[in-house]
């Protein structure tokens, strides 16, 4: 991998790049929002996100869930990509164990339906159990089955609050949430004024009508968000883009 920016530097190793320091934001954690698109900015092909990603894109998704407390996820995403248990190798375990963080990160699942295949692997392995940030009025039979297969965080009435679903994450301890998408709950953190980074992966590929969503939804932020570059990578073509995210109001 190259960097192109701020400094031009070959076989750059992306790690310490990522491994920055992320301080909590007040009373909630940093948000980290990683996403891949493809140069005409569809977020998926057929659905899914796998013909866009590659060997870097991997690293990079698997660099930033290393030092994740938090994985936050919206309900279509782990319907249509089949999310599972978080993995990592035995070395990203370890310096996790020696940072203090448990060995996985946790997968959080924003969802106001509660409408899952409670049979997945993803809700079937009680060492890795996941957490299900949603709603009061949620219904109560899908309300019974997510208590039995995963902690149950409720944030809101109607629609998931998302900057009280944060700040009960932090009170837990959560200092570093990886949000992986998709548009619709990146829109909503963004509008929720929580987010405070984009590792961006821009993958070699024009595909035309590559499905619904850009990276932050489809519809506008207002006012837009006007993110600082903090670096571009380079690897077979793919871009791996780092930007800070605010709003002068949000802090
Ligand atoms: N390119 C990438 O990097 C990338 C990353 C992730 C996903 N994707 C793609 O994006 C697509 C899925 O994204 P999406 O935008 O359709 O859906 P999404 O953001 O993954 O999930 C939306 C769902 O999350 C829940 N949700 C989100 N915000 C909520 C709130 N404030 N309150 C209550 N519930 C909330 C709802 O779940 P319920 O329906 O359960 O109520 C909602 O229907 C897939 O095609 C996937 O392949 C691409």
């Amino acid at each position: 991998m190259r960097q192109l920016f701020p400094l031009p530097a070959d076989d750059v190793d992306p790690a310490p790049l990522y491994r920055d320091s992320r301080p909590t934001v007040g009373d909630r954690p940093y948000v980290v929002v990683n996403m891949v698109t493809s140069i005409d900015g569809a977020t998926a092909v057929g659905g899914v996100t796998a013909k866009l990603g590659g060997p870097g894109d991997q690293r990079i998704f698997f660099l930033l869930r290393s030092l994740a407390d938090v994985i936050l996820v919206g309900a279509q995403t782990v319907r249509t990509e089949g999310y599972g248990p978080p993995r990592l190798t035995p070395q990203a375990v370890e310096a996790r164990l020696e940072r203090d963080q448990p060995a996985l990160p946790t997968i959080a699942v924003v969802s106001r339906s509660l409408d899952f295949d409670w049979s997945s692997p993803l809700f079937s392995d009680p060492k890795t159990r996941p957490i299900l940030l949603t709603v009061g009025s949620a219904d109560s039979e899908g309300m019974s089955r997510a208590r039995d297969r995963a902690e149950v965080l409720i944030a809101g009435e109607r629609s998931v609050d998302l900057a009280l679903g944060l700040r009960q994450l932090r009170a837990r301890g959560v200092a570093l949430v990886l949000c992986e998408g998709g548009p619709t709950l990146n829109a909503a953190l963004a509008d929720a004024g929580v987010l405070d980074e984009l590792c961006l992966t821009v993958a070699p590929l024009l595909v035309g009508d590559g499905g619904p969503a850009r990276i932050m939804g489809d519809h506008p932020l207002d006012p837009p968000l006007e993110p600082s570059l903090l670096h571009v990578l380079e690897e077979d073509r793919f871009l791996f883009l780092r930007y800070r995210l605010e709003r002068a109001e949000w802090r």
